[in-house]
């Protein structure tokens, strides 16, 4: 019977090949920094090439009902990836226009009380056309334009002439 440095019996059958214990520890070890490496990688890569945008498919969304939005309020719609501004005067005119701060791209709100829009993140201020009067943004919201159908309000990129 075979014996091991110590002297005691092996109880390993003599016919089987000996267990490759080396290449099966190299392996074990390879594919742990395998998965390391990806680890590590997937996250770089995936910043480095980001996904296509989904937001260009479509050029309009329902942003809101008649029925949701009473005269001086407003509220937030998705627009593709980002976010939307519906607002209703106190006129009860619909405007629409991105949500997205034009300088460091927080979401703002519309204010009813001071009938504006307005960035909690620098108190940048835009009036109801989103055109920016106050505070750090340096230009205006994108504006979209706006269209009632039945009960739904659609709001519309504006095509470049
Ligand atoms: S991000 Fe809107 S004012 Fe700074």
């Amino acid at each position: 019977m075979p014996t091991n440095s110590q002297g005691t019996a092996n109880a390993r059958d003599p016919l089987s090949p000996p267990v490759p214990r080396r290449r099966f520890v190299e392996a074990l070890l390879g594919g742990g920094f395998l998965a390391t490496a990806v680890a590590f990688l997937y996250p770089v890569l995936h910043y480095l090439v980001p996904p296509k945008a989904s937001d260009l498919g479509s050029d309009a969304v329902v942003a809101g009902r008649v029925s949701e939005l009473k005269p001086n309020s407003g509220k937030i719609f998705r627009f593709g990836n980002r976010p939307g501004l519906l607002i209703r005067t106190s006129g009860g005119e619909y405007r629409a226009m991105s949500a997205t701060c034009t300088h460091l791209s927080c979401t703002v709100q519309y204010r009813d009380d001071l009938r504006q829009v307005w960035c909690a993140c620098h108190n940048g201020k835009y009036d109801l056309n989103g055109r920016n009067i106050s505070g750090p943004p340096p230009r205006p919201l994108e504006d979209f334009e706006v269209q009632v159908r039945g009960d739904e309000i659609f709001a519309r990129r504006r095509r470049e002439a």
